[in-house]
């Protein structure tokens, strides 16, 4: 299977590869793993006081459409609203880097990231909502 020049290039150049302080308050963190591969994804968002997305980290243990969709995904949030983050669709990951059928759950991986890491930001902030958990 090949990968496509974007995979590639965000694998041989992964962009806000790092962690921040998840103690801190105007830090959320997103830990996601999947199940079928055992491929764990962290993804951290830092929020100022506006609610736009000022900084995104990520380390992903994972094959390359893994890494790949978590370093695309740091880039689509910064400057976003935490609800514009929520919207971002595994299918639009998908889509960007051209992954194959077999390739997909490492997009519902970093789509998963996404919302995990905005769940945690709110409880900080003693926000409370239902969260979903799990891929497939
Ligand atoms: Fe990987 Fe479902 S097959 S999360
Ligand atoms: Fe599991 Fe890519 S093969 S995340």
């Amino acid at each position: 299977m090949a990968y496509s020049d974007k995979v590639l290039d965000h694998y041989d150049n992964p962009r806000n590869v790092g962690s921040m302080s998840a103690g801190d308050d105007d830090v959320g963190t997103g830990m996601v793993g999947a199940p079928a591969c055992g491929d764990v994804m962290k993804l951290q968002i830092k929020v100022n006081a506006e609610g736009i997305i000022e900084d995104a980290k990520f380390k992903t243990y994972g094959c390359g459409s893994a890494i790949a969709s978590s370093s695309l995904v740091t880039e689509w949030v910064k400057g976003k609203s935490l609800a514009e983050a929520l919207e971002i669709k595994n299918t639009a990951i998908a889509e960007e880097l051209a992954l194959p059928p077999v390739k997909i759950h490492c997009s519902i991986l970093a789509e998963d990231a996404i919302k995990a890491a905005v769940a945690d930001y709110r409880a900080k902030q003693g926000f409370v909502e239902e969260t979903e958990s799990g891929a497939c």
